[in-house]
Formats: C-alpha cells, structure tokens, sequence
C-alpha cells in the first residue's frame, strides 16, 4: 500500500498503473513517428513528471524542447487566457511536434497552443497528454493520445498541482475538497 498524502481523499492512478500505460502508449508513439525526429514538448510545470518518464519509454530519436504557458491562476478555473511565459528554442518549421500535457480539462489552453504553434509552419503537431476530462471541455479539442480519461475531480500528483503544491507525488490522487474550498 503506497502512504497516502493527508490532504488526497483517495488515489485515483497508482505508480505502477501509470507506468504500464505510459510504456503502451510510448509504443504507439514509436510507430506514429517512424523514420522521423520529433520534437517533444513538455509544457511546463505540470508536465515535467509525465514527460520525463514518457521520453525515456519511446525509443525514436527525437529532441526536446520546454514551454511554459498558463491560463490558469493559482485556482481551480481556466480564466481562458493563454499567457506565454517562457517559449521554445527550437525552430519547428518543418518539424514533427509532439506537445505533452499533464491534463486538458476546458481545452483551451491547448486550442490556442495548437494554433500558436501551427502559425510557425510545423509539419505536423500532435498531443499526447497523461490525463482528460472530456466532460468539462468549452472548445474542441480532441488529444490525438490520451493515457487516462478521468471523471470532473480536481486531481494532484505526478507533476499536476494546487497553488503548486503536491507535484512530487508519486500517484494521481483526488485532492480533499476542504483544501481548496
Ligand atoms: P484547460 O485550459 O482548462 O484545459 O486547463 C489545462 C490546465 O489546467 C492543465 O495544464 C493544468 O495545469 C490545469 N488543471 C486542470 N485540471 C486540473 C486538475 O484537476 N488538477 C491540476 N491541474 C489542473
Ligand atoms: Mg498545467
């Protein structure tokens, strides 16, 4: 029994779970990516946990490069307002991109990285992100690789945070709602 975090009500994706599915899907990602060189894009922060071990399942080569955008405050609601806060340093004209994100939840973070992106002429982009709730989506906005899809909880661990705590958290685990209410 992995020891429980006292704020998490209960944990939703164990370690080892999140591992077997992460090694399926990094397989997929191999074959989609055959004879090419992606660059894999960790949005940050969120993402740093999910990548890393995602990156080190895939077996193509490929390069990588950080973001860090937001449009989230230090809450629990999408204020819709993407803000870049730190941009790549690739050129990615012409290149195959891979942008892996910790969890779409209103999409709309996404919707607009995908546009922004698109706009320097990639030869593709794709999105392979660990968590989603398609229930809450407000714009489309399908991932083409989704690891798990979730039920509408406010989850932490595994890279994801409340007001940037518990991302060293092994699991996914439901955060106790008389933390954030
Ligand atoms: P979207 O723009 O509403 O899709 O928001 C995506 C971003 O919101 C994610 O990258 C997370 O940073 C944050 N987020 C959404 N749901 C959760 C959650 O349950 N836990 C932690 N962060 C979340
Ligand atoms: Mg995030």
């Amino acid at each position: 029994m992995e020891e429980i975090h006292q704020d998490v009500e209960y944990v939703m994706l164990t370690a080892k779970q999140i591992a077997k599915r992460i090694k399926a899907v990094a397989k997929q990602l191999d074959k989609l990516y055959q004879g090419r060189k992606p660059v894999v894009v960790c949005i940050l922060k969120g993402s740093v946990v999910f990548f890393s071990d995602l990156i080190r399942q895939m077996k193509t080569p490929l390069t990588i490069d950080f973001m860090a955008v937001s449009s989230y405050g230090n809450g629990t609601k999408s204020t819709g307002e993407l803000t870049v806060k730190k941009d790549l340093s690739t050129d990615i004209q012409g290149r195959d991109v891979l942008i892996v994100e910790d969890i779409i939840d209103s999409g709309n973070t996404l919707y607009k990285l995908k546009k922004l992106l698109n706009a320097r002429l990639p030869n593709s982009v794709n999105i392979v992100t660990l968590l989603d709730k398609p229930e809450r989506r407000e714009v489309p906005m399908e991932p083409e690789y989704t690891c798990f899809t979730i039920e509408d909880e406010f989850v932490v661990g595994y890279g994801l945070d409340y007001a940037e705590e518990y991302r060293n958290l092994p699991y996914v685990g439901v955060l106790k709602r008389s933390v954030y209410e």
